[in-house]
């Protein structure tokens, strides 16, 4: 009778923690039906966020980029990338009409985690230490011939509202960065007073978004590039708009007659989204409740997290009874890489699952079944980021009228694509770009490329500030 009991006991908890499993599957589908939806609403916000300013939630912001690299850019220039959990440096020397890229070197930098919600004074001193360090290590090749002061191109992945080329105000922090005192402040005067308290002198020539630099590394690369979208720890993407698409834009209309705008579509709302309620706790408890909702569910930084939060659920309802093992309850201690090794797991014992489990979570002895529905879990959370992000895409296309094919034209779009989201998790990258095909139908699917674009973003910013080079007039 003990054994009759104990098993129907057991198999409660299978039933309630199946029961879970479906209740988040059914609240996490994302139906074609739906994701043209959420495209159409994309679409939509671009309009308002172009016509006024704070006409959305999706600011859509100009960029004073006006022209992409021609591959005429020539001679040495530093970038600065600082977005994520990693900032890099990197110098290039560029060779200018047939000559490309001559000579590249770069170093990547973790920040530390204080520095990333302490002073402005003290991240803003940290990287330019680094910087600083870095330019001191120039060889001889690369170091510049005449007197002028070394020139960057700097990468600052957040939403700011810009006054010029190479200005702007912080407009607010997002991804786990939180200091106050930067918000409303130029970063390009914050960095340069940095940059002179460590007595380098170097030139700020371009402030670029990681999206805008992709855009431009990525034109660089390809002359079809028009878009581009950065899944990383965060997500965003930028394309080139026409002008006089842009009735907020007051300025004179550039020679071009096109704008980069950096549409921080991280910040995209919509009633279409499919939310959970795990999705409402995390925003609650994050450092921007109600900001940044798209990215919430779409982007590195917090899909390991949502999983967490489901397999906690699991735990306390179904597994584990009252007793939660205590590192499943710490905040974002499952990184989006944790749950990719598991998902990726093709060992017919799910040994990665155990081992992850064991290591990081000090979760021992579990069973094949219930490694089985932890790789479900990580699936439904990874298969709805990576379709949103197509719908987001298609919301973009639409908006580029390039959703269709014209008759007698035989356009080519190729998107720019960066992110360690996109380049290490294989599944969400194949789930992205199936659905994308699934959503534009073979024919114009043929139409697009998505081009993996490595670092261009640091590339990108240092070829903007070659073309936007503070010296170029005096040389002419
Ligand atoms: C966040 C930032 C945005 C950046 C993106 C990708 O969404 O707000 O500026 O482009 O992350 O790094």
């Amino acid at each position: 009778a003990v054994v009759i009991h104990r098993k129907m006991k057991k198999s409660g908890k299978w039933v309630k923690a199946m029961e879970i499993v479906k209740e988040f599957e059914e609240s996490c589908r994302t139906p074609i039906s739906k994701l043209k939806q959420v495209a159409d609403a994309m679409t939509v916000e671009m309009h308002a966020g172009l016509a006024s300013e704070g006409g959305s939630k999706l600011k859509m912001l100009i960029t004073y980029v006006d022209s992409l690299p021609t591959g005429d850019e020539k001679g040495l220039f530093y970038a600065l990338d600082l977005g994520g959990t990693n900032f890099r440096v990197l110098r290039v020397l560029l060779g200018g009409k047939d000559g490309g890229i001559l000579k590249q070197q770069f170093k990547e930098v973790s920040i530390p985690p204080n520095k990333m919600t302490g002073s402005s004074a003290a991240l803003f001193d940290y990287i330019a230490a680094e910087l600083a360090k870095f330019v001191a290590q120039e060889e001889d090749d690369f170091k510049p011939t005449s007197g002028r002061p070394r020139e960057l191109g700097f990468t600052f992945s957040f939403p700011v509202m810009q006054t010029s080329i190479a200005s702007g105000t912080l407009l607010r922090w997002t991804k786990g960065f939180s200091i106050d005192e930067t918000v409303g402040q130029d970063v390009v005067a914050e960095l340069t007073k940095a940059l002179e308290r460590q007595g380098l002198e170097m030139r700020v020539s371009a402030l670029v978004n990681d999206t805008v630099g992709t855009l431009a590394g990525g034109k660089y690369a390809n002359n079809d590039v028009v878009v581009s979208v950065i899944l990383g720890t965060g997500s965003n993407a930028a394309y080139v708009e026409r002008a006089q698409a842009i009735p907020k834009w007051h300025g004179l209309l550039p020679k071009s007659g096109e704008m980069v705008i950096n549409m921080e579509w991280g910040n995209f709302r919509s009633s279409h989204l499919p939310l959970t309620e795990y999705d409402q706790a995390l925003d609650a408890e994050s450092l921007n409740p109600g900001e940044q909702i798209y990215e919430k569910v779409i982007s590195g930084m917090y899909l390991g997290e949502i999983f967490r939060r489901v397999l906690c659920r699991m735990a306390k309802e179904a597994f584990f009874g009252d007793i939660i093992p205590p590192k499943l309850k710490e905040p974002f201690i499952l990184g989006t890489p944790v749950m990719s090794a598991m998902h990726h797991d093709t060992s017919p014992d799910l040994k990665v699952v155990a081992n992850n489990l064991k290591d990081i979570l000090e979760i021992s002895n579990t069973s094949l079944k219930m490694r089985k529905v932890i790789v479900q879990l990580c699936d439904i959370v990874a298969t709805r980021g990576a379709r949103l992000s197509a719908a987001g895409l298609l919301g973009i296309l639409k908006k580029m009228g390039r959703d269709t094919i014209k008759e007698g034209e035989k356009q080519k779009t190729v998107i720019a694509m960066d992110g360690g989201l996109y380049e290490h998790y294989e599944e969400y990258r194949n789930s992205l770009e199936n659905c994308l095909k699934e959503l534009l139908g073979e024919e114009v699917f043929k139409t697009i490329k998505i081009e993996h674009s490595n670092d261009g973003s640091g590339i990108g910013a240092a070829l903007l500030a070659a073309s936007h080079s503070q010296y170029l007039e005096d040389e002419s």
